[in-house]
């Protein structure tokens, strides 16, 4: 699956604040070796270098793009490319934070406790995923994804994993601590046209539009943002706004 580190940021302050929101409720002062799990191009690793500028910290990412943006950006730590879907460290560490990543990974209650398996005694697993699976943003764009000539081609395309909050809680519960879960619904408020498509555009609708040739993408594309509009419609204000949900889960190892 490919991804644009420049679409990406496109929205990078709504992006980056709810890794900001994520790492103050983190409970860890002093940690010597941090990891940003699905660090992208960089934006979170920034927040972590600067909370813990004594630390290790590195950015683990399976998209060669992100990792050359990341390596790019100027923070301070290393980036590397690796699938969290094998990956190994050598080491422990004492925190291991994620925003808006582990919902590009399946089946969370075998992956959740390998990565907090990954974890020192005392340190902390935090992450953040997107909670909008049932937004009009995600149901139309898997509604016009059944309706088309394309249903046999998006047929497997996969969605996005995300659990209900009680369901993280029976997952990470036995191997934590002390657990801290909760959800926020944020209300973007997103300017120009088809804010909302450029919006996905930059993150959900990637496999859709990745599957299909040039024609299928551009009226896949027209049908999806006219769905769009009706359901985020821009205002007279030229703004549009734009409710998210996130689910937020820190726990104490
Ligand atoms: C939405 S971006 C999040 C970037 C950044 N953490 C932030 O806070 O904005 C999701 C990132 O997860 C990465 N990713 C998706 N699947 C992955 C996997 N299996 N292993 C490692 N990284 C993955 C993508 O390449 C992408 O950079």
């Amino acid at each position: 699956m490919s991804w644009s580190p420049s679409t990406y940021l496109a929205f990078a302050d709504e992006r980056t604040r709810p890794a900001a929101d994520l790492l103050a409720r983190a409970p860890s002062e002093n940690p010597a070796r941090v990891a940003d799990l699905g660090c992208g191009p960089g934006n979170s690793t920034a927040l972590l270098a600067a909370r813990w500028p004594q630390a290790k910290i590195e950015g683990i990412d399976s998209s060669p793009q992100m990792i050359e943006a990341a390596k790019k950006s100027g923070v301070a730590a290393d980036f590397t490319l690796a699938d969290l879907a094998s990956w190994t460290p050598a080491a422990a560490y004492d925190v291991i934070f994620s925003n808006a990543t582990y919902q590009w990974l399946p089946d969370h209650r075998v992956l959740l406790p390998r990565l907090m398996g990954f974890v020192a005694k005392g340190g902390v697993f935090a992450f953040q995923v997107p909670n909008n699976q049932y937004s009009p943003s995600h149901t139309l764009m898997r509604d016009v994804a059944a309706q088309g000539p394309w249903v046999e081609k998006l047929a497997n395309v996969r969605g996005i994993f995300v659990e209900r909050v009680q369901t993280y809680f029976d997952i990470l519960a036995p191997h934590a601590a002390s657990l801290d879960i909760w959800a926020s619904e944020y209300l973007h408020v997103l300017d120009g046209e088809d804010a909302v498509f450029r919006w996905v555009s930059g993150t959900g609708l990637r496999p859709f539009l990745d599957a299909l040739d040039a024609d299928e993408r551009e009226t896949f594309t027209r049908e999806y943002k006219a769905r769009l509009n009706v359901a985020y419609p821009r205002r007279a204000d030229g703004k549009t706004l734009f409710p998210f949900s996130r689910l937020f889960a820190v726990a104490k190892i």
